[in-house]
């Protein structure tokens, strides 16, 4: 079976929740059923926004799934400021980016951190986003592979084959983040065949033909055809360009 692409908007620290409304709504006038029959659409807005723009969703029955950008693995308890996966359920969540390099850099999760986010998010029934990229240091290093395979592995540690093959993985190099800089295309694709072949030999070459893929880093209208036209590459996790829901929009519509 083919790989529907997902392209999933992250809007890390933006947008207040009556923002965020109006950035949904402004999207899906956009977009219409033969968009979403082609391509996966998500958001992944703050936690203070998630329930505002659930109810656009299921208000307006629009086919975008609503992702969060980070999680507590722990289900409940004295843990102040966390929030667990069994909230983000509650709230119709579909999607949990995990790892990203924001939260590695800037929050100090780790690696086993990021694994046990994965297998909760996973556990509560929802579909993570296990983010994994290197750093330019690492990549002039020449380290980019081995920096990669060693966030991939932990992040699906314990994992079971068929629940990684429902799993997304999104590569985003740090240095193409927020940078205008993208990684071209070739390059691109090259890391997330490294993911891929990884996932294969860690979980079984069916895992490793069904899991989705996304390049992430620097993503505009202008380039995103040229990393959907890479077969490894199955959407985009998109910074910056999904704040814009013109831009964001035009991203998802990526063959226009
Ligand atoms: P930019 O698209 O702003 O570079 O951000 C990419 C990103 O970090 C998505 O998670």
């Amino acid at each position: 079976m083919g790989r529907k692409p997902l392209i999933a908007g992250n809007w890390k620290m933006h947008a207040t929740h009556l923002e965020a409304i109006q950035m949904v709504q402004k999207l899906s006038y956009r977009l219409d059923i033969a968009d979403y029959e082609r391509v996966d659409v998500a958001v992944c807005p703050p936690f203070t926004s998630l329930r505002s723009v659930q109810t656009v969703i299921e208000t307006d029955h629009l086919p975008i799934a609503l992702g969060a950008q980070d999680v507590d693995w722990r289900g409940q308890g004295a843990f102040t400021g966390a929030v667990s996966v069994p909230m983000l359920a509650a709230l119709g969540v579909r999607y949990v980016i995990v790892g990203h390099s924001e939260r590695r850099a800037i929050f100090g999760d780790s690696e086993a951190d990021v694994g046990k986010k994965a297998g909760a998010v996973l556990e509560g029934g929802l579909t993570p986003i296990v983010a994994v990229g290197e750093s330019l240091e690492q990549r002039e290093a020449g380290e980019t592979s081995a920096v990669i395979t060693s966030q991939l592995r932990a992040g699906l540690k314990g994992i079971e084959p068929d629940v990684v093959a429902r799993s997304v993985v999104a590569y985003e190099p740090v240095w193409a983040i927020g940078t205008g800089r993208t990684a071209d295309p070739d390059t691109a694709a090259e890391s997330v065949g490294v993911l891929r072949a990884e996932i294969a030999d860690s979980h079984g070459d069916g895992a490793g033909a069904a899991v989705r893929i996304l390049y992430g880093g620097s993503v505009n209208p202008g380039n995103i055809a040229a990393f959907m036209a890479k077969r490894d590459i199955d959407g985009a996790l998109v910074g910056g360009a999904s704040l814009d829901p013109d831009q964001f929009a035009a991203v998802v519509r990526f063959w226009v």
